[in-house]
């Protein structure tokens, strides 16, 4: 269990300070996201920033925790400060997890490698891509003793889906989280104004080349030449996306695992309805972060209403628009289980592969644990409604 304590993070700093040492770092995301837009190229950060359309999304999800406000409580005694959260029957030690992100390669060379150290090194789940730059297997090795869920694009082959999962099984992935928002992509003018789709180039797909299933479905092995590989890229492309998926097809990954199953992308109540019958053992509400639906409703009010709903039965995780530490207060206490954080730790990546992934997540588990402690929690499960006002 790894032994990081966020309350030392703060301590640590100012200490080193005293010997004229400043956080190699930026310190709020705002740092993060101008640090990284200087490093990165302009279509790597493109990709990584914009989201779906006019990003009305992206500033609804914004707007939506500007509604919120956190009304602290005094003198609440002893305060356990106990950040562990029970998720699908376990309890994990960080209610903030790392949502999955496509093609890191993109950011850095360590890609998905350094993610899975960086959050290893913190007790933090990582939720690994299909669309990552390494192979799950690869992900897996970087760091064994890592907890990582598997996030499953579900194929329109319904044999490289069961292939997809069940290796996800046996590389040690803790639960199969079904994306099920993105059937095709969205819009993105950022990405289009670049004519920059990374898979479209061989980046992201990874794990595809390496499906023996997907494999057998090639003429000739894609390392053989260039061309060998464009078509095993115009096979994915053919491939990605399942637009005809149903919630029988979700329930049926239970015939290929014992795994939990997770459905992300939840944002009406009667989806969550939906999931629950299909008897999901969570869901993530989300709008992944603003990137495939434009003017879609923010990913924090929809929590606020189906939270409600779906905690006492099922887990509740939540993303799109986390970035600081009193945003996933706020998300926890309108029902949340736990909390997944996206371009935050791809900007850290950008700034210093492991380290820089590492930083991040240590500042938003500092930030969290004072926001939280000083509202007048002493556990993720005190966190609720009460801590807020409108
Ligand atoms: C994503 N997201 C995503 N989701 C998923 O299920 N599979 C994936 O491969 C990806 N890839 C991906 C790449 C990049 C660059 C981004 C920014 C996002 C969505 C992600 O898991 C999450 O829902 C959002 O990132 C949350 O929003 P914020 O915190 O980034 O605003």
């Amino acid at each position: 269990m790894p032994s990081f304590r966020p309350a030392d993070a703060g301590r640590a700093i100012y200490y080193r300070g005293l010997s004229g040492d400043v956080p190699a770092f930026p310190m709020t995301f705002e740092g993060w996201e101008t640090a990284a837009r200087e490093r990165l190229t302009p279509e790597a950060f493109a990709y990584i920033a914009g989201g779906a359309g006019g990003e009305h999304t992206m500033r609804a999800n914004r707007a939506a925790f500007d509604a919120y406000r956190i009304v602290p409580r005094m003198l609440r005694g002893s305060l356990a400060r106990d950040w562990s959260t029970t998720v699908i029957g376990r309890r994990v030690p960080s209610p903030l997890f790392a949502a999955p992100l496509g093609v890191l390669g993109l950011v850095h060379p360590d890609a998905e490698l350094a993610v899975a150290r960086a959050t290893a090194s913190l007790g933090v789940i990582n939720v690994v891509s299909t669309a990552a730059s390494h192979t799950m297997e690869e992900i897996a090795q970087a760091a064994p003793g890592g907890a990582r869920w598997f996030q499953l694009y579900w194929p329109n082959d319904l044999e490289l889906a069961e292939s997809l999962v069940r290796r996800a099984e046996a590389a040690g992935y803790g639960a199969i989280v079904v994306t099920l928002d993105t059937w095709t992509l969205g819009w993105r003018p950022r990405d289009l104004a670049h004519a920059h789709l990374p898979f479209l180039r061989g980046s992201g797909i990874a794990n595809y080349l390496t499906d023996a299933t997907f494999r057998a479905r090639l003429r000739r092995p894609p390392e053989e030449s260039h061309e060998a590989l464009a078509e095993a890229v115009v096979r994915w492309a053919g491939i990605f996306g399942h637009p005809a998926l149903s919630w029988d097809d979700v329930a049926r990954v239970r015939d290929w695992t014992s795994l939990p199953v997770v459905v992300k992308g939840i944002l009406h109540p009667d989806d969550a309805r939906a999931a629950l019958a299909a008897g999901v053992d969570a869901i993530v509400v989300s709008n992944h972060g603003g990137r495939q639906v434009d003017r879609a409703t923010a990913a924090l009010d929809a929590l606020a209403i189906i939270a409600p709903l779906v905690r006492e039965r099922a887990g509740v995780l939540f993303d799109s628009g986390v970035r600081c530490g009193a945003d996933a207060v706020v998300a926890i206490a309108l029902g949340a289980h736990a909390v997944l954080i996206g371009r935050p730790y791809a900007y850290g990546l950008a700034l210093g592969g492991e380290e820089g992934v590492a930083h991040v997540f240590r500042c938003l588990l500092a930030d969290f644990d004072a926001s939280l402690v000083l509202a007048g929690a002493g556990s993720v499960a005190e966190a609720d409604r009460s801590l807020l006002g409108g």
